[in-house]
This record gives C-alpha cells, structure tokens and sequence, in this order.
C-alpha cells in the first residue's frame, strides 16, 4: 500500500512548481570553495582577446573587414554556392544545425560554433590546425567543403578583390595562361599533384603566399566572433556582490542546483572548465562513430596531421618569432592516449546548437545527458575492467539530468562579431 502511495506523493511534489525549493531549500547559497569555481566560469574571468603571433594582420581593420566579405563569399566554391557562412550561420550562432556538414558534398563531421575560437590553441575536432588562419585554409581546398584550389583563389582575388587585397597584402602575381585552375598540392590525387608541378617553384610559392593571406585576413575576422555575458554570469556577478535576492531572479532553484552538480558530483567540470568552459584539451568519452561512417581516430590523427601542416606556426609563412609556436613545439604525442578523443566543446550557447558531438550522433541535450549517465554506469559495473573513456563521474539520476539540462540552458548569451 505505502509502496504504491509514496511515489504518487513523491511525484506530486516533485512536479508542483518550484519544488526544488523544497528539496534544495539552500540552493542559492555557496560555500567559498563554490565561489571560487563559479567566478573561474564566468566570462568576466576571461582574459583579453590574445594575438596570434605566426598571424600579423589579425588586428588590422582593414585585413577584418575584408576577412568577413571573404567569409560570405561564396564565389570561393566549386558551384558558386558555398561559403563559410553556410556551414557556420552567423544567425545560429555561427554553426547549421546539422549532424555532419555538407558543402560540395556530405563531410564526416558535424560543423563547430565560432565564438572564442581566437582562445583556443588547437582548431577542428582533432586539432589538425594550431591558427585560426591555417585553420580556413582547410575547407577551400578540400573537395567536399568549398571544392576550388590556391590557385584558383588568385583568380577570384584578382578579379574581385584587387584593391582591396594589394592594399593589405601587396602585389597579386600574374599567373601563366597555362596553368590549370585547379592546381593545388594534392599527393592523394595524383592528376591534380602534377597540374601543381607543372606551375613554375616561383609561382607555386607566390600563389601559396596569397592563399596563406586570405587564410590571414578570414582569421582576422573569425577572431572578433565572440560571446556576451548569459544568465549563469548575470547570476554569477549578483554571488560576487553579495546581491542574492537579485541572484534568485536570475536563475531559478533547478538551474542553480543543475550548477552545483555540474561543478561536483557530475565532474562536468573536469573538461567543461575556464570561462568558455572548456579546458582545450581532447578527450575519449566513448561516443560511438555516427551509423554508417568509419571509427573516427580524432586527435591520434590531428597529432601527426598538425604537425606536418604547411601552414602551422612553425612553417615557411607565419609571422611568429623563434619564442612563440609552444604549443606546437611542446605538443603531447602520446597518440595511445589521443585514441578517438575529440576536442572538448565549449558549452556557451550549447542548447541553441542541436545536435551534439563530433558527427551528431546525440539529438538533444537530453540524449547527451543520458549518454554520460551510461557511460558511468558501464565505467561501475561489476567486472568491467577493460572500459577505458575519460568519464570518471559517479551516478547520475534521472533528476540530475534534468537539472543539469536546466543549468546548461543558462549558457545562452548574445554573440557579437564585427
Ligand atoms: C561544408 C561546411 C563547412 C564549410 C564550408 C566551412 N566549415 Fe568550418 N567547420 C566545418 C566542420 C565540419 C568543422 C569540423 C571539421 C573537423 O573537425 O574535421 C569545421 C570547423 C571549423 C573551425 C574550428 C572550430 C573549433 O572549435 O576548433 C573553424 C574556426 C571553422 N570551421 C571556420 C571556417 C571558415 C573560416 C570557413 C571558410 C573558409 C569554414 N569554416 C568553412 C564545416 C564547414
Ligand atoms: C573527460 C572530459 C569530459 C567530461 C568529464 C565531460 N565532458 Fe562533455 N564533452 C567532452 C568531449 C571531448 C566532448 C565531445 C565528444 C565527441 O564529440 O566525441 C563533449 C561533449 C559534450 C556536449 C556536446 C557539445 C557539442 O557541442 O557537441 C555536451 C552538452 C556536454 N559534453 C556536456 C557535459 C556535461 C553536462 C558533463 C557532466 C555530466 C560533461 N559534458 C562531462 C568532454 C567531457
């Protein structure tokens, strides 16, 4: 008899409005430990907007201004209908909601948001490039993205862009009619590799230098996308000031314990740290490849990838000095470790963003929630001593999720670019 009326009671209470009040009745109140980890955040802790060192046009407006007409182009395609804005939609805070991209064709990964990129030292799910410039010079060239090649660009940047271009970056080279258009190094294609040979060395450096500043001037651009204060931090600024009156009108009790779980019990915060709430680091947690695609290896191949980059920090065409490029000098090349381990995304903006992980195989927020409540469960069962992700959490419960949900939704904030 109790057995069937304590759940029918329990349920009442749990779905009357507020009750987490009941259950959490000291929700809003924090110790200093607590403080400490929510100011570490908030977006008030990030520090200013860095410079690329191997970019030395990144702060220049006019090399901005030119970087996001580029960016909308979409004359720099195969078709004449891709751009980066297709795939990173500045009204869907600069990604498209699908699983995995399609340009000229289907990608095997789902597009990345934008905002904070100038933060972080390795760009892409593997982290195949160290530079927001080295970085865009990926999807021009890459057949299923934009589809055209380097020396294509000078084409487009002479007929469209001269003036603008020469008065950043200096003289367009004038090519041989004989060249092909789309000659670019292509060693996977070997007919493509040789319309590239058959360019002179002088010209092949010259429309290499071009390509590497539009590469600069996208950057440029890309680099002033960033994010403005949400609720979690109007709600950690009112903690700072001591204002919890004005904190309980910010967050409501579920959000505010969804926070509490997400910075203890849950370990989100192990990964999901800093004030873009991620540590820049990859990780395995054990998504499984998208149905249908192949095992995605992540950083064990952007290790290698990144640092044979001819556009790296390090190479022939960037800026930095002999002290910079450390992440790249300092890189971890443990590929064992990197196995299937993608780049941590932030969680600013993430409930606007569906769907979720490196190819989207997760719909929603609640099928990723779920999924880190498996994962810990199968980490804990009994005999499992094989099962190796990065998940160390303990249980989660069906509640904790929708609190955890209920806090995530707090992350949304404007996003601003010039
Ligand atoms: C066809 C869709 C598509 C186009 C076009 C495209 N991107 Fe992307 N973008 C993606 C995908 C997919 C990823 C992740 C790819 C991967 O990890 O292999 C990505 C990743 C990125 C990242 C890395 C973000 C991070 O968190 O590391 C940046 C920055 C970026 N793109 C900027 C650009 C710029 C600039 C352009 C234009 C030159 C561009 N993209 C064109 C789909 C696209
Ligand atoms: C061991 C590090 C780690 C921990 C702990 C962790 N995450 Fe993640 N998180 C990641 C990585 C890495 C990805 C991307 C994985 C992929 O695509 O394969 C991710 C993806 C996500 C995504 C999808 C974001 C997107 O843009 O696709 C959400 C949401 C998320 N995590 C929330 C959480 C929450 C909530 C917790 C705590 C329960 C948590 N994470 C714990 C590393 C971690």
């Amino acid at each position: 008899m109790y057995k069937r009326i304590i759940p029918i009671v329990l349920s009442v209470v749990l779905l009357a409005p507020g009750y987490s009040f009941a259950v959490h009745p000291d929700v809003h109140s924090w110790s200093n430990e607590e403080i400490a980890l929510i100011r570490s955040l908030w977006l008030g802790s990030l520090h200013p907007l860095p410079d690329d060192p191997s970019n030395a046009y990144d702060t220049d407006t006019q090399a901005i201004a030119f970087g996001k007409k580029l960016f909308a182009d979409s004359r720099l395609s195969a078709n004449g209908k891709v751009s980066c804005a297709t795939c990173h939609i500045p009204d869907k805070t600069f990604t498209d909601n699908l699983p995995v991209a399609h340009g000229m064709d289907d990608t095997t990964r789902r597009s990345m948001p934008l905002a904070g990129m100038a933060y972080s030292p390795w760009l892409f799910w593997d982290g195949r490039t160290d530079s927001l410039w080295a970085q865009a010079l990926g999807p021009i060239e890459s057949p299923v993205e934009h589809g055209i090649s380097r020396t294509k660009c000078v084409i487009i940047i002479s007929n469209h862009y001269q003036q603008e271009y020469e008065q950043i970056f200096g003289p367009i080279p004038e090519l041989d009619k004989t060249y092909k258009e789309t000659a670019r190094p292509a060693p996977d294609n070997p007919e493509i590799q040789s319309q590239w040979e058959a360019v002179s060395v002088e010209d092949r450096k010259a429309i290499t230098l071009l390509y590497a500043n539009i590469g600069k001037a996208i950057a440029a651009f890309v680099r002033t996308i960033v994010h403005e204060a949400s609720p979690f931090d109007e709600y950690a600024e009112a903690l700072f000031n001591g204002d919890i009156d004005r904190a309980k009108t910010v967050l409501t009790a579920d959000q505010a314990f969804g926070l509490k779980l997400f910075i203890s019990k849950a370990k989100c915060i192990n990964c999901h740290n800093g004030p873009l709430f991620t540590n820049n680091d990859f990780h395995n947690v054990g998504v499984p490849a998208r149905k249908g695609y192949d095992p995605d290896m992540g950083r064990a191949e952007g290790i290698n990838l990144v640092q044979a980059n001819e556009f790296n920090c390090l190479g022939r065409l960037s800026d930095a000095g002999p002290d910079d490029c450390a992440e790249l000098k300092y890189i971890d090349t443990d590929t064992e470790k990197y196995h299937g381990a993608f780049k941590t995304p932030s969680l600013r903006n993430v409930a606007d963003r569906p769907p979720y992980m490196h190819a989207g195989q997760l719909k929603n927020l609640h099928e990723v929630l779920k999924f880190y409540q498996n994962e810990a469960r199968k980490r804990s069962a009994p005999g499992n001593n094989g099962f190796g992700t990065d998940i160390v959490h303990g249980d989660i419960t069906d509640e904790d999720i929708d609190y955890l949900i209920a806090f995530l939704r707090t992350l949304s904030g404007p996003i601003k670019s010039y």
